[in-house]
C-alpha cells in the first residue's frame, strides 16, 4: 500500500499546495484588519516573532509526523506510537478539518454570490450604501440561496479532490496560486494610485509600540496559527505526500514566506482603499462582504476591480477548502481502502448535510443556538479557540517528548545532512528546544486566553 500512495511530484507544486491551504480569508480580511488596529509596523514585528518562535516549530512538528509516518493525519500518530492514548489524536485530526470544511464552504458560497453580483454590476446598481450593505443580510437570511451556493462551492472542491493529489491538488494549486498572486498585486497597485491611498498606507505600517500588549501577542499568535492552517491535520496529510528528497525546513520556510507576502499584499490592497473612500477600517467580518462592495461602487473601474477581487477571494477559499477536504478523504482511502472517488462523494454528502444547516444559521435557523451562538458561530468559535490549539499542543508534545530524536534528525536534515553537518546539528538543537518548550508554552497561553 505504501508504494501505491499518491504524492506531490515537484517541490514547487508541494510548496504551492501548502501555500494554497495557508492563503485564505485569514490573509485577505483578518490580517489587514489586525495590522491596522494593533499598531501597524509594531504589530508586524510581533507577528514575525510569533511565526519564527512558535508557528515554525509547530509546522515542522506536523511535517515530521506526516512524512515519517507516510500516512494521513488520522493514522499518523497512531502509526508512530500505537500504545497509549496517542492513537486517539486521529479523531481530532480528521474531525477538526471536516467540521471546518462544513462551515468554510458556506463562506465560499457567499463568495460565489458576490462574484456573480460583481459580474452583473449589482453593487453599482444598488444605488445607496445602505442598499449595498443590505445585500449581505438578504443573502444570508434567504432559506435557499446560501444552501445552494454552499453545495456548489463544495461540489467544485470535491471535483478537484477526486482528481487526486497530483492531478487535482498539485496541478490546480500551480495554476491558482500564481493567478491569485498577480490578481492581488493588480488590486494593490490600482488602489495605491487612488487619491488618499497614501494616507492609508502610512496608517497601515506606522509603528505604534504603545499598542503592543500581551493581548496583542496572543492575537498575533492565534492569527499566525490560523493563517498557516496549523493544528488541523492538514500539514500532516500534505507532508505525507512530500518526496523524501524535499527538505522540510525549506518547505516550511517557503510556505511561511508565501503566506506572509500574501497577507502584506492584501493589507496594501484593502486598508488604503478603505481610507481613500472614507470607510471604517474596523468592520471585522463585515469588511469583505459589506464594506468593500461600497468601496468598489465608488472606485473608478470599480466594476472590474470588484470582479477581480471576488475572483481572488474565491481562489483563496477554494485552495484552502481543498486542503480541508483532503484530510477526511485520505483517511477513508488509507484506513478503509475506499476509492478516491467514493471517498470524495461520501465526504461531499456528509459535509453538505451539515454545511446546509450552518448556512441557514443567519436565516431560518437563527433561533437555534447553543450557548447563545448560532450553528455557524458555534463551529467557528469551538474549533478556533479550543480544538485547533488542542490539536497543535498534542502534536508538539508528541514530537518533542515522545518521538525518537533520530527520526526527527532524519526527517529534518537527513537529505542535506552530509553537506553541512555543523550547521544542521545546531539547527536541530534549536528546533528541538523550540518544539519542546516554546511552542507548547505558546499554545497553552492561547488556550487559556480563550477560556479565561
Ligand atoms: N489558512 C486559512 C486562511 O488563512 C484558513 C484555514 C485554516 C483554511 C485551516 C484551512 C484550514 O484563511
Amino acid at each position: 500500500m505504501v508504494q501505491e500512495r499518491e504524492s506531490f511530484r515537484s517541490r514547487t507544486g508541494s510548496v504551492l499546495a501548502l501555500a494554497g491551504s495557508a492563503v485564505g480569508l485569514g490573509n485577505i480580511w483578518r490580517f489587514p484588519y489586525m495590522l491596522s488596529e494593533y499598531g501597524g509596523g509594531a504589530f508586524l514585528l510581533v507577528y514575525i516573532l510569533c511565526i519564527v518562535l512558535f508557528s515554525l516549530p509547530i509546522m515542522m512538528s506536523e511535517f515530521i509526523v506526516g512524512r515519517s509516518s507516510h500516512v494521513g493525519a488520522a493514522d499518523a500518530v497512531g502509526q508512530l506510537e500505537p500504545r497509549g492514548l496517542w492513537k486517539h489524536y486521529g479523531i481530532l485530526a480528521v474531525g477538526i478539518p471536516f467540521f471546518t470544511l462544513c462551515y468554510y464552504c458556506v463562506i465560499g458560497g457567499w463568495t460565489l454570490q458576490y462574484l456573480a453580483d460583481s459580474c452583473l454590476l449589482s453593487f453599482r446598481r444598488a444605488g445607496t450604501d445602505e442598499a449595498i450593505q443590505g445585500m449581505f443580510g438578504n443573502l444570508v437570511a434567504s432559506p435557499v440561496r446560501p444552501v445552494v451556493l454552499d453545495g456548489a462551492f463544495l461540489l467544485v472542491t470535491a471535483l478537484i479532490i477526486m482528481n487526486g493529489v497530483h492531478k487535482g491538488i498539485e496541478k490546480c494549486s500551480k495554476v491558482m496560486m500564481p493567478v491569485l498572486f498577480f490578481v492581488m498585486i493588480f488590486i494593490a497597485v490600482w488602489v495605491a494610485i487612488q487619491p488618499g491611498a497614501g494616507q492609508g498606507m502610512a496608517y497601515l505600517f506606522r509603528p505604534d509600540f504603545s499598542k503592543i500588549t500581551p493581548k496583542v501577542f496572543l492575537a498575533a499568535m492565534g492569527q499566525s496559527f490560523y493563517s498557516l492552517s496549523i493544528g488541523m491535520g492538514i500539514l500532516i496529510t500534505y507532508s505525507s505526500y512530500l518526496d523524501r528528497k524535499i527538505g522540510l525546513t525549506q518547505t516550511a520556510v517557503s510556505t511561511i514566506i508565501a503566506d506572509f507576502v500574501f497577507a502584506i499584499i492584501a493589507g496594501c490592497a484593502i486598508i488604503p482603499a478603505l481610507f481613500a473612500y472614507g470607510m471604517p477600517t474596523d468592520q471585522g467580518t463585515g469588511l469583505v462582504f459589506k464594506t468593500l462592495p461600497v468601496v468598489f461602487s465608488r472606485m473608478p473601474a470599480g466594476g472590474v476591480v470588484s470582479v477581480v477581487f471576488f475572483f481572488a477571494v474565491l481562489l483563496a477559499a477554494l485552495t484552502s477548502a481543498m486542503s480541508l477536504f483532503e484530510v477526511p478523504v485520505s483517511w477513508l482511502i488509507d484506513r478503509y481502502q475506499m476509492s478516491r472517488v467514493g471517498a470524495s462523494v461520501l465526504v461531499f454528502v456528509c459535509a453538505f448535510a451539515i454545511g446546509a444547516l450552518c448556512s441557514l444559521s443567519f436565516g431560518v435557523l437563527s433561533g437555534f443556538t447553543v450557548g447563545g451562538r448560532v450553528l455557524f458561530d458555534l463551529f467557528d468559535y469551538t474549533i478556533g479557540n479550543y480544538l485547533m490549539p488542542l490539536a497543535g499542543l498534542v502534536i508538539v508534545i508528541f514530537v518533542g517528548w515522545k518521538m525518537s530524536r533520530n527520526v526527527i534528525l532524519d526527517e529534518v536534515v537527513g537529505y542535506e545532512y552530509a553537506q553541512n553537518e555543523q550547521y544542521h546539528r545546531r539547527w536541530r538543537k534549536l528546533l528541538l528546544f523550540m518544539i519542546r518548550w516554546l511552542a507548547p508554552a505558546a499554545v497553552i497561553s492561547i488556550f487559556l486566553s480563550g477560556i479565561l
